[in-house]
């Protein structure tokens, strides 16, 4: 036989059993807000409140997922995705917050994940993408620290009823959003706007994940996998000089720190508590919350769209607030002295500046403080002002070039020693973006809003073709 009748080696850029993946989120897409026994979350209260989303767009409907799950996964198959990122929505599964699980919202998430295992597509559940139960907001939400536990109680019962065929679980969703976004800056449900409040919110959201890796754990197998996904900030100084580095080591404390401290090595940082001294004194925090904060977990999920610029404030020249998340006031607990600014770089439709640098950069860094940590990317991509064109297709190269530069990205740390395992695109779908309302399409797949018809884009061909070769096109 000659050389030339041989198969040729498969070579893949990326490492063996590297998992492909899509991300969703239940508010953001299921809609059905008012079926099976679902009560309202805290998302529905505040995009109904006049004034909180762009245009008053709800979730009411949002992309119809709820009764169109199986056109959803037929999409996913056509892609050839491995695994699907979803997240439970708390109040289908447990209405009042507390006490039984509601057997018709699980059936919804039990027939979902059939219908993905029936495909070969691995579920991968979080728990909370946002959406609390109203019921424990309006006693007390995330200001209130038995939501933690209740919080807990909702994982097990998600976990004994799903733990068979689901064996990948995040505990929370960027609870830098829950907290600084939903508590400080107040563009995010709840809508309050107290830096006291956000530190105390992060620290209950972090001891509810604690909590809930303890729930997870006792009702699932011994080989079930459970992470947090976290929206770490690739935070850099605007130059060297001191007051620029000092601002970034404290934008570093309230955007890493606070979270991977915590987590993996069981204290906070002292700076981060000396630097918000005038705003909290950290007494929301109880004997015995940083071993139940740091229970080992056997993954790190990272979401990541743009880097961060930091610089010491300059009185001469004050800057408008630029850090992408919309709002007046800023979510940055005792942040006075820091300016935020733009990275350079095309903006995506968020006005977000496309900077693949930043994902290599915290890949890297997380190999080195966190050495043999698996690591997911569970979120990433970008929207853009896409369009049907009369023909019906949806081009769209600026998504394109923004997933090209990315994986590039996570290739190069890859062959660099981080372990990363994996990536889901955000997002499968266009849906509701949260504040910005429908305005904003982060999907590979289009979505008319009105007639809910689907339309892979460009973008989505042309993933698919990067699962299927496990390479980047040169
Ligand atoms: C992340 C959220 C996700 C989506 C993207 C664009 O912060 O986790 O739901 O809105 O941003």
């Amino acid at each position: 036989m000659s050389v030339e009748a041989l198969p040729a080696p498969v070579r893949t850029d990326f490492p063996a059993g590297f998992v492909w993946g899509a991300a969703t989120a239940a508010y953001q897409i299921e809609g059905a807000v008012a079926e099976g026994g679902r009560t309202p979350s805290i998302w529905d209260t505040f995009s109904h409140t006049p004034g909180k989303v762009r245009n008053g767009d709800t979730g009411d409907i949002a992309v119809d997922h709820y009764h169109r799950y199986r056109e959803d996964v037929a999409l996913m198959a056509e892609l050839g995705l491995g695994a699907y990122r979803f997240s439970l929505a708390w109040p289908r599964i447990q209405p009042a917050g507390s006490g039984p699980a509601n057997e018709t919202g699980l059936d919804f998430y039990d027939r979902l994940v059939d219908e993905l295992l029936a495909h070969g597509i691995t579920p991968v559940a979080t728990l909370y993408h946002w959406d609390l139960p109203q019921v424990l907001e309006d006693r007390g939400g995330w200001l209130n620290r038995d939501t933690a536990y209740r919080f807990a109680e909702y994982a097990s019962l998600a976990a004994r009823r799903l733990g068979d065929r689901i064996g990948s679980w995040t505990t929370l969703n960027e609870p830098w959003c829950s907290a600084f976004l939903g508590y400080g800056s107040g563009v995010h449900a709840p809508g309050r706007t107290d830096p006291a409040e956000a530190l105390t919110a992060h620290h209950h959201l972090l001891l509810a994940h604690g909590l809930g890796v303890g729930a997870l754990r006792a009702e699932l197998p011994a080989d079930a996998q459970v992470s947090l996904t976290l929206n770490l900030a690739a935070v850099r100084p605007l130059t060297q000089d001191p007051a620029d580095l000092d601002a970034a080591r404290r934008v570093d404390g309230l955007a890493n720190r606070i979270f991977l401290d915590p987590v993996f090595h069981g204290s906070y940082p002292a700076d981060v508590l000396t630097d918000t001294a005038g705003v909290s004194d950290w007494s929301f925090v109880h004997d015995g919350d940083l071993a139940e904060i740091s229970r080992p977990i056997d993954s790190l999920g990272l979401n990541y769209y743009t880097p961060t610029v930091v610089a010491a404030d300059d009185p001469e020249h004050p800057a408008p607030r630029q850090d992408g998340h919309g709002g007046e006031l800023s979510p940055w607990p005792a942040d006075t002295g820091i300016r935020f600014l733009p990275a350079e770089g095309s903006r995506t439709a968020m006005g977000w500046p496309v900077d693949a640098d930043g994902l290599y950069e915290l890949l890297t860094r997380l190999r080195d403080e966190l050495p043999g940590l698996p690591l997911l990317i569970t979120e990433n991509g970008a929207a853009y002002d896409d369009y049907s064109d009369p023909s019906g297709a949806v081009h769209d190269p600026e998504r394109v070039a923004y997933l090209h530069g990315h994986l590039d990205a996570v290739r190069r740390a890859a062959a660099d020693g981080v372990p990363v395992r994996g990536y889901f695109l955000w997002s499968l779908l266009d849906n509701f973006e949260w504040s910005f309302g429908y305005g904003k399409r982060f999907g590979v797949v289009h979505v008319d809003f009105a007639s809910q018809r689907r339309t892979p884009k460009d973008s989505a061909r042309w993933y698919a073709e990067v699962i299927r070769t496990g390479r980047l096109p040169r």
